[in-house]
């Protein structure tokens, strides 16, 4: 896994180990230009002739969705493969064989797939540059970025700050990308919110400790709320579980609705990876500290874009 150390070019986004202070700094530069350029109505030819493959083991809408867009708004072309159960997988193809075959006819692979570390496995024998889409349990490294551009859109990351994550940081892939994000700011204090069953992973505590940012794990949903700037809530991952009982006992263990947001600061930004199930009440959509519809997704692909850009350019 190679470090960014401010070039992009051709390299593989596997983990956010890969990044320092600065690389982030680019990535959220470039997004900003895409931004404002795509609102004056720019039409971009930056990846005009390459094309992207994007490889999905697991569901997707918005990742997959807004990557197809992202390329195809730099005037790039898509192999889109979804549904892998259609495809040679179903007759016994490796993993490493489909990589080849996806590395000789595009430019670079967008991957998502059920087991943790498969996609560092994927890129030891591609050609072209591989971005992990979501690796399991593992990392979202492109959602965490995203996430990160929109919190820095609302709050100077220099300044203190507490973001509150909440729900199902064991299995929440995009909690791990963000954790390791938020430790380039050492203003920045974290308090995961969980039931004890859904804990963060040592393996992500320990590294926000040992590069000395703050946090504090608690299940007192109310307390950290009145503190929180920023609001991260996850849904509980539903598919992770060995069985429907030990899921049950913990899927609606944190709910926020507008009556629990009255004590909630209000400069906080609520924010939700998304698919939502019902951890955020529908009212909640409206409140002007919901960002997740308005400014999230759209942040997705701009994000997206700015990485297609600065790998394949
Ligand atoms: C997330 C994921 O796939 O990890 N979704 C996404 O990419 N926006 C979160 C989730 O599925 O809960």
């Amino acid at each position: 896994m190679k470090k960014i150390n401010g070039n992009f070019y051709r390299k593989s986004i596997i983990s956010i180990d890969q990044f320092e202070k600065e690389d982030i700094a680019i990535v959220f530069k470039t997004a900003t230009q895409i931004k404002k350029g795509l609102e004056k109505g720019n039409v971009f030819t930056d990846l005009k002739g390459k094309l992207l493959t994007a490889l999905f083991y697991e569901p997707s809408s918005r990742t997959f969705g807004s990557f197809i867009a992202s390329m195809q708004r730099l005037g790039g072309g898509i192999i889109p493969m979804h549904g892998m159960q259609n495809t040679s997988v179903k007759k016994g193809e490796t993993l490493e064989d489909t990589i080849r075959v996806f590395a000789s006819y595009s430019d670079v692979i967008v991957m998502r797939h059920p087991e943790t570390g498969s996609v560092a496995k994927a890129s030891r024998v591609s050609k072209v540059p591989i971005i992990n889409a979501g690796d399991g349990i593992g990392e979202h490294p492109t959602q965490g970025l995203l996430d990160l551009y929109t919190v820095s859109t609302h709050f100077d990351l220099a300044k203190p700050l507490t973001i509150v994550m909440v729900g199902d940081l064991k299995y929440g892939r995009t909690v791990h990308s963000l954790s390791k994000l938020l430790t380039n700011y050492n203003q920045v204090k974290i308090i995961y919110v969980s039931p004890k069953e859904l804990n963060v992973p040592t393996k992500i505590t320990d590294y926000v400790s040992q590069r000395g940012v703050v946090f504090k794990q608690t299940t007192d949903f109310k307390a950290a709320l009145r503190q929180a700037d920023v609001l991260y809530m996850t849904r509980v991952q539903k598919e992770r579980f060995d069985n429907v009982a030990s899921y049950n006992k913990v899927k609606d263990s944190y709910i926020l609705d507008l009556n629990k947001l009255k004590s909630a600061k209000k400069k906080m930004i609520i924010m939700h990876p998304l698919p939502r199930i019902n951890e955020i009440a529908t009212d909640v959509d409206n409140d002007p500290r919901a960002v997740y519809f308005s400014e999230q997704m759209k942040n997705g692909m701009y994000l997206r874009m700015a990485l297609l850009k600065l790998i394949l350019s």
